[in-house]
């Protein structure tokens, strides 16, 4: 589990969170979702230690983030996988050079075990035959894939997601979101997903936590979502015209 505790951020003393109080669960995707500008990625760099929150705690089972040194955090951050926005592969690399690469910078592995272990990934979220491709040879669906395998390589107890489905088609969205699924229940990882995808929520939404202007704003499951009184959340929700004919007639 982690639990973000009290967390305040702000930048030019403009405050973006505000007190946010989230525990998010092990073996579960936890999403986060809100507007555009909300705060969602500020909150997941706050969680990661990309940023450092004015105050508060972030707590990895139990472990607090927040109050260790350097050399203590690196034990933390070489137990968690990180999903960027627009997958971040390096251009210049190959697949299975992207999806090592954690490996050879981070793991006691040896060069077998390193290999097997990055061979192993590509297979898992099936992309068995695109070893030897840059980035530039796949499709946008296929490097979030690898961006997968390169996340998953150190066996991460913790996986951060910001974005995973912006740019993919929405079947292939629903693809990645599978398998961001399988793997979390598969490894029993701490999953923590930034998204505006409705379809992500609606599929996937167990454990939502839904930020307003900083502020958590509303907590529940899908059910609960789409039943929602909550008029922030409501007017999030229901946004299109498309999705205003699902609203609940009451
Ligand atoms: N490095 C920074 N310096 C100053 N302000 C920042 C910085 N990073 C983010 N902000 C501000 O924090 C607010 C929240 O931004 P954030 O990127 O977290 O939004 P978001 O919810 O992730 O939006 P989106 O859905 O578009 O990704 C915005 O007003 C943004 O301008
Ligand atoms: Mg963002």
């Amino acid at each position: 589990m982690i639990e973000a505790r009290n967390i305040n951020k702000s930048f030019d003393n403009i405050q973006v969170l505000h007190d946010i109080n989230i525990n998010f669960e092990q073996g579960k995707q936890n999403l986060i979702i809100g507007q555009s500008g909300s705060g969602k990625t500020v909150l997941l760099k706050c969680l990661v230690g990309l940023f450092e929150p004015d105050n508060g705690q972030v707590l990895f089972d139990d472990r607090d983030f927040t109050a260790m040194n350097l050399s203590k955090r690196k034990n933390i951050r070489k137990e968690i996988g990180m999903l960027f926005q627009g997958s971040a592969l390096f251009d210049s690399m190959t697949v299975m050079e992207n999806v090592i690469f954690p490996l050879l910078m981070f793991s006691d592995m040896s060069k077998e075990e390193q290999i097997e272990r990055a061979n192993f990934c590509i297979e898992r979220v099936g992309l068995s035959g695109a070893h030897n491709k840059l980035p530039s040879e796949i499709s946008g669906g296929m490097q979030k894939r690898a961006a997968i395998a390169r996340a998953i390589s150190l066996n991460p107890k913790y996986l951060f997601c910001d974005e995973p489905n912006s740019g993919l088609d929405p079947k292939t969205g629903v693809l990645i979101d599978q398998l961001i699924e399988e793997i979390t229940r598969e490894f029993q990882i701490t999953t923590i997903i930034n998204t505006h995808d409705m379809n992500s929520v609606l599929e996937h939404g167990d454990k939502i936590n839904y930020i307003y202007q900083g502020k958590l704003w509303w907590q529940g499951n899908k059910d609960e979502f789409l039943a929602t009184e909550n008029a922030e959340l409501q007017d999030f929700i229901y946004s299109t015209e498309i999705l205003k004919r699902l609203k609940p007639k009451r």
